[in-house]
């Protein structure tokens, strides 16, 4: 449905001088339009009642493309007299829209609501159409706008993708890192722009390992990346990219934002500002660094650091022998409690089970949802990793065998994994291979359910644990224990739907 939408509003936009003009006017080539599929939903109430004769279909408000009125039962379509973008998924396909008003009107930008298969907090817009553009330049320019993404898509980068609204999540950073090393943020130098940078790098700070990049980029205050480009051209632009500020930088300078390190009181408070922060980090030669740098501004010793931010025991007491981690600092897991799902037994068996299949022939992964990709690639190292890997290599180069697949594993940090896993297969009696054929989809189905069950379960300890007055704990565990009832529902055994 979201697709024929999609191709409607490409059609009307064809047919609107306005919307043309529209577009015009802000610079964009009709070479761009095309390729990211913008369109225009025309005015009036009900214009997709000619696309979708059965206008009542309750998959078209399900869909967001059509909005019910509680009281009255009245349907009407969403996205009126604005300019449209489809938001598309790493596969290429339509999940959602955003809509700009052609004038001043309020709100400037309608999205498409929460969807089974659209999540803010996940997507990025222009992701797909960046796809090669980003093996190419090396790296991803994060923006917040729609029009940002266009405008530097045109004047020579099209290595650019936007959040859709929300602040930058740790989940739209992991999804990043499964395309590319390198991630530079884009941000006004203004006051919000600085929070927004702040919340970014809060959702970067576990994925920033040894090998990975991370960049903050601020412009003058006035402008956003589309306004700026545009005025002052893509050499311009590129200066900013260049000099754009290093994960470890920000940092540092975010923990010491409004302390005064000339005193006593400014150094301790930056400390306990750069904790958090610093804790973060995914263990190796980064975070040994900055907890080097830190402790210089703060003139204490790292020992000292380590101790105020309990990660340490004070020197020369025994070592309490009660809790493991306070023994072994650097054991700390890396990733802030709930991150990543914490692998059980359970869901180890089912991943192995899985990525088997995936590794005998890639072609399986897409037997699985987006949201199923999701949580395998969210699961812990070396699992996890192997999912994502083999996540960007079905992008870029589809289906493939093992023996292909070998080639490219070799050398990972979970090539062992995947070697033990195929290993298992040749030794199955009879040379039964766990397959994607003899494995069957609804075994996989099967599979990725209980991996979601134990992290719906996981996820409802985690809130239960939260204090009552943790605004919207009991809508969250409401919503969770739905989420569990109708994954249990599934696994019931029974004719598949
Ligand atoms: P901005 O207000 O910075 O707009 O919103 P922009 O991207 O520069 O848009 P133009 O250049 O005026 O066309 C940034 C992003 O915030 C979301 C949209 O995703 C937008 O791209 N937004 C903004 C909304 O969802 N609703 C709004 O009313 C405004
Ligand atoms: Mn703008």
């Amino acid at each position: 449905m979201l697709e024929k939408a999609g191709a409607a509003y490409r059609k009307h936009l064809k047919n609107s001088p306005r919307a043309i003009e529209y577009f015009k006017k802000r610079g964009v080539s009709g070479e761009i339009a095309k390729q990211f599929g913008l369109g225009y939903a025309p005015e009036g109430w009900r214009t997709l009642a000619s696309v979708f004769p059965e206008y009542d279909d309750p998959l078209l408000a399900e869909s967001g493309l059509v909005i019910v009125n509680e009281e009255d039962d009245k349907r009407y379509d969403r996205f009126r007299d604005r300019v449209m973008f489809p938001i598309r998924n790493v596969k290429g396909e339509c999940i959602g829209f955003g809509g700009r008003v052609l004038g001043d009107e309020k709100p400037k930008y309608l999205n498409s609501p929460e969807t089974p298969v659209f999540s803010k907090g996940r997507e990025l817009y222009g992701l797909w159409e960046a796809r090669n553009a980003l093996r190419e330049h090396g790296f991803v320019l994060v923006t917040e706008g729609y029009m940002d993404v266009i405008g530097l898509a045109q004047l020579g980068f099209p290595n650019a993708v936007a959040t859709l609204g929300t602040a930058c999540t740790t989940e739209h950073v992991q999804k990043l890192f499964r395309f590319t090393d390198s991630v530079v943020f884009s941000f006004d130098g203004d006051a919000a722009g600085r929070r927004a940078a702040r919340k970014a790098l809060d959702g970067a700070l576990p994925y920033a390992s040894d090998v990975r990049s991370v960049k903050f980029l601020f412009l003058p205050s006035e402008h956003d990346p589309d306004s700026y480009i545009r005025e002052h051209g893509h050499e311009a632009f590129a200066r900013f990219v260049r000099q754009a500020v290093p994960l470890s930088e920000f940092l540092v300078d975010s923990a010491a934002e409004g302390c005064d390190l000339g005193t006593a009181e400014g150094r301790s408070k930056m400390v306990s500002n750069a904790g958090p922060l610093w804790k973060q980090l995914p263990e190796g030669a980064l975070r040994k660094q900055l907890l080097g740098t830190i402790a210089e501004r703060a003139q204490l010793g790292e020992h000292d650091l380590m101790e105020l931010w309990g990660l340490a025991r004070p020197e020369g007491k025994p070592a309490q022998r009660k809790r493991k981690d306070a023994e072994s600092p650097y054991k700390q897991r890396a990733y802030g409690a709930g991150r990543r799902h914490a692998i059980k037994p359970k869901t180890v068996a089912m991943a192995e089970h899985i990525a088997r299949a995936v590794l005998r022939n890639s072609q399986a992964w897409d037997l699985l949802t987006n949201d199923d990709h999701h949580l395998l690639c969210e699961l812990e190292a070396p699992h996890g990793d192997l999912f994502s890997w083999i996540d960007t290599r079905y992008h870029e180069h589809g289906g493939e065998p093992w023996a292909v697949l070998q080639l490219g594993i070799e050398g990972q940090p979970f090539s062992e994994l995947a070697g033990r896993l195929n290993a298992l297969d040749e030794m199955q009696p009879s040379g039964r291979a766990h397959d994607v054929e003899e494995m069957g989809e609804r075994e996989l189905r099967r599979a990725i359910t209980e991996i979601h069950l134990d992290a719906v379960a996981e996820e409802i300890r985690r809130v239960g644990k939260l204090p009552a007055s943790e605004p919207g704990r009991v809508e969250r565990l409401y919503e969770l224990s739905r989420k569990q009832q109708e994954l249990q529902e599934r696994q019931k055994p029974g004719p598949n739907p």
